[in-house]
């Protein structure tokens, strides 16, 4: 089974159909004890991750590049358009040619909807889509259904008929495209959504949804979206990708915090978002003070997407559970502070 649906490289969440997201979920819980460092793998030993960031990034590049370099390959890195001859006017259709002739995989965030499928058109390696303009952002959705389904799990439930709020820039923000595409896959879903006025969700986005059987919601406000849900998933105001003017009208206070929580009588709930979550003063995004409720997942979904990413390398470079079995050792050394 080709987790990927057709072909190798990773460019959209709707590769996916239930089936094959369980299988690439069963690969990240295979792959975990190396994640955690209880063992070492030198699967990919000899392959090369070509790593290109056009837009700035912490923990989709280091979590790719630990995932690769914990399998036991190796990494090139480029970020930003100063450090890379696209400066100086090269397409990206040649620059993928290149760069994939230096590695086995490439994984590539660029600022414009539809790039990285354009980067995958040119190479002659297979592509993981780390973020395209306002598009997608498959594989944060991957390690977000990920999250959910153990958070959900370990509250006796699962995501099939769940209630999930999505709340903030859910124009703009390409996970929150990601994500409700990717939810659609479940049954029976309710989601409830809160944008700022601009910020709407695309229309195309919500009918996706509502053609695949779930209740749709919209919100005026995030007490009524948030009351009764069992997920909320709280986004940042995509300020670089907007005019100045709507960035400004969402500027002031907070999108979600513990007092809207206990408003809504919603204070176990699961939270999620993305992150990085804008800390400064009046960002309008999540807020710290939420950090000690029970439902707080934030720091697993990170922690997640290290095994996620992981899975997704095994997928695309075609290695089967069986050879990381073979190539994978007790480590000799002590990791973290707890052992
Ligand atoms: N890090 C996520 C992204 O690159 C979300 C965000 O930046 O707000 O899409
Ligand atoms: N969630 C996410 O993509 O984070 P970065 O932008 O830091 O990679």
């Amino acid at each position: 089974m080709n987790l990927f649906g057709q072909g190798r490289h990773l460019l959209s969440v709707l590769q996916f159909d239930r089936p094959t997201l369980a299988g690439l979920f069963q690969l990240a819980d295979a792959v975990s004890p190396i994640a955690r460092r209880e063992a070492v793998c030198t699967v990919l030993d000899g392959a090369m991750l070509g790593s290109l960031f056009f837009e700035p990034s912490t923990r989709t590049r280091l979590s790719f590049e630990s995932a690769f370099l914990r399998l036991g390959g190796e990494v090139t890195t480029t970020t930003g358009f100063t450090f890379s001859s696209m400066a100086k006017g090269e397409s990206i259709a040649d620059t993928a040619r290149v760069v994939s002739g230096y590695s086995d995989v490439l994984v590539v965030r660029h600022p414009d909807t539809g790039s990285v499928a354009e980067f995958a058109a040119a190479s002659t390696v297979p592509v993981v889509n780390a973020g395209d303009g306002a598009g997608e952002h498959p594989s944060q959705a991957l390690l977000d259904v990920y999250t959910m389904e153990k958070e959900l799990a370990a509250r006796g439930g699962g995501v099939d008929g769940c209630r999930i709020a999505i709340l903030g820039d859910l124009r703009f923000g390409r996970t929150a495209h990601s994500l409700v595409k990717l939810l659609s896959l479940y049954d029976s879903l309710s989601f409830s959504f809160f944008a700022p006025p601009g910020l709407e969700l695309p229309k195309s986005v919500a009918d996706y949804a509502t053609g695949r059987g779930h209740s749709v919601h919209f919100h005026d406000t995030v007490v009524e979206a948030v009351q009764g849900v069992d997920v909320v998933y709280a986004t940042r105001v995509q300020r670089e990708r907007m005019p100045e003017d709507l960035a400004q009208a969402n500027a002031a206070g907070d999108l979600l915090n513990k007092a809207i929580l206990a408003q809504a009588d919603n204070l176990d709930v699961v939270i999620m978002h993305p992150l990085p979550r804008d800390s400064r003063c009046d960002s309008f995004d999540l807020s710290t003070d939420v950090d000690d409720l029970p439902g707080l997942s934030i720091f697993k979904q990170t922690d997640n997407g290290l095994i996620v990413r992981m899975a997704i390398f095994l997928t695309a470079l075609g290695v089967s559970t069986e050879a990381v079995r073979l190539t994978t050792k007790q480590r000799p050394w002590r990791a973290t502070l707890r052992d």
